[in-house]
């Protein structure tokens, strides 16, 4: 897909179709109203008919519009127009990427950039756009054997902006965005893949071909061996039960000086969950090929500060392996001893996620980080606390997580803090091991993170809980690539702070 900022008027522009907001009721945006104009009322008489009120979530598609020079005009009811906001701007788009793409038009021209949001520059809303109309373009159907690419026809978009001074900010946002855009498609491709091809080697040869493609990018992977001689004894635990070996992927993005300090992010990426000996019920376990969707967070929003050049350094960690029962693997009672030298009773196999992460986040203070990420699918129990909205977010520096929280807020890609204080932090003793790998049935989310801040202990660091956010279920089941945009954004952000 190609983007261009156009500063024009809709009723003479020359393209497939012409996409423009009608607000409640029976309302015309600027640009509609300018089109109903030149073409002798056409939409005043269309709105008559009753096929257009204005209502969110309402289409109409008008073929050869009279007086006009398109070949289609697009009307997307955006609701009424003191309650617009953020959030029905994204849904306006959302519909109109959806009617746009089970037409036949080739190339659009949109005029729903121009909207008013009182909170939201140009650049915001036309980043919006791009990667919203991206994101519902993307199809899943790779592995279909008959090739029915269900993305449609649509090959370009200009989308209209009314000052030409803002032109230059369009510019960035339509680069940004398909920089970002990059970055989920990989994260979704990756998500959507079967386990019995992602595997953990699969994911190591992903990020190589990332390091093969972009010369800031280097990669170095750790086997089982090396990992062995570091002392990772909590991530060898999990993988004893699989027959495809663990790897430990490290991804430097060196965009900065030399003497700054990376961020580092450490993405879980268990490619196929079924819960070891601790085995899950079968329902859905499918969905556990999403178990890496972290690691692929971290493999998409490295990919996305490459394309956006960012002039900071980033290190990406993913300690990746399956979790399979058998004779050889973990049972409930093991106890096995970290990369930190803590030890830890494995009461609960299926708590695998944070016996990869512990030891990954041990070994990422080889690279003196600013600060530390780590995302992961770890918990049912934040899937009950925020459903599939937001991300949660837990950590020991409060600073980091007002960022994390901004720029989320800003990408659309939002997370919530919860607690980590230190009263939970007793649900993990152990009468045998230094603590224990669950800590019961209250506050899952939390007490997850609070094993987990005891391997992070010297560098802030934040905890971003994905399990609710990183793929869609039912009809739509697929990888989501979020928090590829809170990542990138928050990456985006540090290189225009000050401090
Ligand atoms: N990968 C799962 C978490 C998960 C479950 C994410 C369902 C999305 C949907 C994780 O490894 C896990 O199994 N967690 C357990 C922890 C429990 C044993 C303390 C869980 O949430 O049930
Ligand atoms: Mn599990
Ligand atoms: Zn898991």
């Amino acid at each position: 897909m190609k983007f261009t900022i156009k500063s024009e008027k809709p009723g003479a522009i020359k393209t497939g179709c012409v996409v423009l907001a009608v607000f409640e009721k029976r309302k015309l945006s600027a640009a509609a109203s300018d089109f109903d104009n030149s073409s002798d009322g056409l939409l005043t008489d269309l709105m008559k008919l009753g096929d257009m009120d204005g209502k969110c979530g309402q289409t109409a598609l008008v073929h050869f519009p009279r007086g006009a020079g398109c070949e289609r005009v697009l009307l997307v009811g955006c609701g009424k127009q003191a309650d617009f906001n953020d959030k029905r701007y994204c849904e306006a788009i959302v519909n109109a990427a959806n009617a746009l793409k089970s037409s036949g038009a080739k190339d659009a021209t949109s005029y729903l950039a121009e909207l008013d949001l009182t909170e939201r520059d140009t650049y915001w809303k036309v980043r919006r756009l791009v990667e919203s109309t991206l994101g519902t373009l993307y199809t899943t159907g790779e592995l279909k054997s008959g090739k029915d690419k269900k993305s449609g026809h649509l090959r370009s978009m200009a989308i209209n902006t009314p000052v030409d001074s803002e032109a230059a900010e369009a510019h960035n946002a339509i680069r940004d965005g398909m920089a970002i855009n990059a970055g989920v498609e990989l994260a979704r491709m990756l998500g959507n893949l079967p386990a019995n091809i992602c595997t953990p080697s699969y994911l190591a040869e992903r990020a190589e071909k990332l390091g093969k493609d972009h010369s800031k990018i280097k990669v170095n992977v750790l086997d089982e061996a090396a990992m062995k001689k570091l002392g990772m004894g909590a991530l060898l635990s999990v993988a004893r039960g699989s027959r495809e070996p663990a790897r430990l992927v490290c991804i430097e993005y060196r965009g900065g000086a030399k003497d700054m300090k990376p961020v580092a992010l450490v993405g879980k990426g268990v490619t196929f969950d079924s819960g070891g000996i601790s085995i899950k019920p079968s329902q859905a376990m499918d969905e556990m090929k999403f178990d890496m969707c972290g690691a692929a967070s971290v493999l998409g929003t490295l990919k996305a500060c490459a394309e956006l050049r960012l002039p900071i350094n980033v290190v990406g960690i993913i300690p990746t392996t399956e979790n399979l029962p058998d004779g050889n693997a973990s049972k409930p009672g093991d106890i096995v001893t970290s990369m930190s030298g803590q030890t830890i009773e494995v009461l609960n196999t299926d708590a695998e996620g944070r016996l990869i992460l512990c030891d990954a986040l041990t070994y990422c203070k080889k690279f003196d980080p600013e600060v530390v990420v780590d995302i992961a699918t770890l918990t049912g129990a934040c899937v009950i606390a925020l459903g599939s909205h937001a991300a949660g977010l837990l950590g020991n520096d409060d600073e980091l997580s007002r960022q994390l929280l901004a720029a989320g807020t800003y990408a659309g890609d939002r997370a919530w803090a919860l607690p980590l204080w230190e009263d939970y932090q007793p649900q993990l003793d152990s009468n045998f091991a230094d603590m224990a790998n669950i800590g019961g049935r209250e506050a899952g989310t939390i007490t997850a993170a609070c094993f987990l801040s005891r391997f992070a202990g010297d560098y802030r660091w934040a905890h971003l809980d994905i399990a609710g956010v990183a793929w869609k279920q039912g009809k739509e089941k697929g990888a989501t690539g979020r928090p590829v945009p809170l990542l990138t954004q928050f990456l985006l952000d540090r290189c225009t702070r000050s401090d």
